[in-house]
């Protein structure tokens, strides 16, 4: 029999400090982030829409989640499927108008639902009036919003910093023979932050959109946006070359001037009184320098720096069961955890997990402590979709390339029923529609063990549980390796989560832990054979929630 106990001499990771007051709502909300263009189209143009992000609403109620992030809807040219913004305060029409955003907003709040927007401050699109004026002649007074800079001696480009999509970071202008900054495409030039006019530009969007009402940003590509002023070359026997991108480009992440304007947006953000809140897109060295992003001992930064490591950790019970140890443990006291398995940048936690362990790809989303942010569809368990070269639409071409495939795969239209496009448009949409899985919406509501209801059956249950949303949590030894196992407590009320990720069963003597079980929840959606007094069997990839008398 194998056995789950408590590590004997390990403390929780975490403890609730003000365990009876209120907290703010986004320290116990679950995040659902939506790719407009995938999610549903009403306008039949095959792409997806504001009106089709409203019209769903109530489906998102209905799963229990308490906020919507949306990635940007823009005006754009699209380079970069709206990350290349060419007018800040305007709706793309391809997404609708402002008044449908206006109606959509109105509708997620009634519904409870609060909404984050995507903000990008690092770069416009080159079809940005401020581009297009700056990049017109070299006195022009926007010249400077943008980084502009002569090649070298011999006409090579300023420096050799590479773009995170391909090539140099530098694209020569022939109307000026200078050459302007982009850490991605081309087509999305580097804005200014020394420039004060255009921070102060950039500042005017953050009340733009708190105006009218929106509940928080997502900060793109957040850590790049102050460069070395110098713009040195980065020594290619540099250390810093080794080990990935982010520190090859160290020149350009995490520059200690970004902390002022953190600072400055939490100062906006919090000046409003629905609690907006900051979301960052930050990629990170390791966990310790994610805790800058938030503002260390101060917390005046970002209030929820995303955790973009785990995405990338294997799936394994011991690599998962340390990733998490060590963040929890590197948190600034009094930070929230963010919580990220998967989004729009890359493959779905069914393909990249496999399909047995995507419901317990869930429940570790959802019962570890921190914030999740679940990407949509992955509470059906979709999988990547299958993109022809010729089908491809992701420009993303650089370094490794997601494999050779882009990120297509895992921003294919929602499923939502068994039609020709299932039930996201009337027409071929954007992108094809992953055919291997047949599951939809529609389809998994009426099956009482599906995915979704899995995870409408959790999402209740963390609500409800004030252990699973706001309790400590303490990783437990175990003598098997592939279960990973955690207990989440608040006053007294303790819930026992265990993952199996291999395909054998054995039973879990908990004696040493309580001296009755009550089962909560299995990933099976069935109720598996256990005594009530302390033991408990477990099968293959299955996932179980516990409470501990
Ligand atoms: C990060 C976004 O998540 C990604 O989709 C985008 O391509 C880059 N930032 C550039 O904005």
């Amino acid at each position: 029999m194998t056995s789950v106990q408590l590590a004997s001499n390990t403390q929780p990771l975490y403890s609730p400090i003000s365990p009876n007051g209120q907290l703010p709502w986004w320290h116990h909300a679950i995040i659902y982030q939506i790719y407009p263009r995938s999610f549903q189209d009403t306008n039949g143009d095959g792409v997806g829409d504001l009106r089709g992000i409203q019209q769903r609403l109530p489906y998102l109620q209905a799963l229990g989640i308490d906020a919507i992030w949306i990635t940007p809807f823009y005006r754009s040219p699209m380079a970069d499927f709206g990350y290349d913004v060419s007018d800040y305060c305007d709706i793309d029409p391809i997404f609708g108008t402002m008044a449908d955003f206006d109606a959509m907003l109105a509708t997620a709040h009634e519904l409870g639902i609060r909404v984050v927007v995507d903000f990008v401050p690092n770069h416009s699109s080159d079809q940005h009036p401020w581009f297009i004026e700056s990049r017109s002649s070299r006195d022009n007074p926007k010249r400077d919003w943008y980084i502009w800079r002569d090649g070298k001696d011999d006409g090579q480009p300023p420096n050799n910093w590479e773009a995170f999509f391909h090539g140099s970071a530098w694209t020569l202008d022939p109307t000026t023979d200078q050459y302007y900054l982009h850490l991605f495409l081309d087509e999305q030039p580097d804005l200014n932050w020394r420039n004060p006019e255009l921070a102060q530009a950039m500042k005017q969007v953050l009340h733009f959109w708190l105006q009218k009402g929106v509940d928080g940003f997502r900060l793109d590509a957040i850590t790049t946006m102050m460069k070395a002023p110098d713009f040195p070359d980065m020594p290619p026997d540099d250390p810093r070359f080794q080990g990935g991108l982010l520190l090859r480009l160290v020149d350009v992440h995490n520059y200690p001037d970004l902390h002022p304007i953190l600072r400055e947006f939490r100062q906006i953000v919090d000046s409003y009184p629905n609690q907006p809140i900051l979301v960052g897109e930050t990629g990170c060295a390791d966990f310790n320098e994610l805790m800058d992003f938030g503002g260390r001992e101060a917390l005046d930064e970002i209030h929820l720096p995303m955790n973009l490591k785990t995405p990338w950790f294997a799936w394994d019970a011991h690599v998962l069961k340390q990733a998490f140890t060590d963040y929890y443990t590197a948190l600034s006291k009094g930070a929230v955890p963010s919580l990220v398995l998967g989004n729009h940048d890359q493959g779905r936690l069914a393909s990249r997990y496999g399909v047995e362990h995507h419901r317990n790809a869930n429940m570790l989303l959802l019962t570890l402590w921190g914030v999740p942010t679940m990407y949509y569809g992955d509470e059906l368990g979709m999988l990547d979709g299958l993109i022809l070269p010729e089908q491809r639409q992701d420009p993303f071409v650089g370094h490794d390339d997601y494999h050779g495939l882009g990120r297509d795969p895992g921003r294919t239209p929602m499923q939502w029923d068994a039609t020709a496009y299932a039930g996201f448009s009337t027409v071929e949409p954007w992108l094809p529609v992953q055919t291997t899985f047949l599951s939809n919406v529609a389809e998994q509501e009426q099956d009482p063990s599906s995915t979704l209801n899995f995870c409408k059956r959790l999402i209740e249950l963390r609500r409800s549980s004030p252990a699973l949303h706001r309790g400590s949590i303490q990783f437990l030894e175990t003598t098997e390796p592939s279960l990973l196992a955690y207990q989440r407590e608040f006053e007294g009320i303790r819930n026992l989560i265990i993952i199996n990720f291999a395909d054998t069963s054995c039973t879990l003597d908990l004696s040493n832990m309580t001296d009755r079980v009550e089962f909560w929840l299995s990933s099976r959606m069935d109720v598996p054979t256990f005594d009530t007094v302390s033991s408990i069997f477990i099968r293959p990839y299955e996932s179980l929630l516990l409470k501990l008398g």
